[in-house]
């Protein structure tokens, strides 16, 4: 397993914790899949296509309740939602273009440690700041 969901990851709102969960077994997929090792690249390429559905998906739930509650980081909270998604279809179009095997390992890895990284600087720290203004109006 690479990330193990801990409660101090809930932002204290049901429906998004849910997706962050999803978001940690797709990650903890992923890192099972290529452990595992020879073939991965079907299976492999399954999730992630199941990860850019989720970030879309995802991102505009969010999205939705910092309109619904006029959320006053919202400009800067969906700049980075950007930033993730652009980053997110860079590693999709680098995968689907690697020629080796190798090569193709390797972007694997180095998908694996942005998604890491989403998951514990954007997750953990950027979204835990909406729970104020969540919970205040009533979304829990
Ligand atoms: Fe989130
Ligand atoms: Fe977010």
């Amino acid at each position: 397993m690479l990330i193990k969901w801990e409660d101090e990851y809930s932002v204290n709102v049901k429906e998004l914790d849910n997706q962050h969960k999803k978001f940690v077994d797709m990650v903890n997929q992923l890192y099972f899949i290529i452990n595992k090792g020879g073939d991965i690249k079907e299976e492999f390429t399954k999730i992630v296509k199941q990860l850019m559905e989720f970030k879309d998906t995802h991102f505009s739930t969010e999205e939705k309740y910092f309109k619904k509650f006029n959320y006053k980081n919202t400009e800067e909270h969906i700049n980075e939602h950007n930033k993730l998604k652009k980053q997110t279809v860079e590693f999709f179009n680098k995968l689907s273009n690697q020629d080796s095997e190798k090569n193709y390992q390797e972007t694997c890895f180095l998908l694996l440690d942005f998604l890491e990284d989403w998951f514990l600087s954007h997750l953990v720290n950027d979204d835990k700041k909406y729970i104020e203004t969540f919970n205040k109006n009533g979304l829990f």
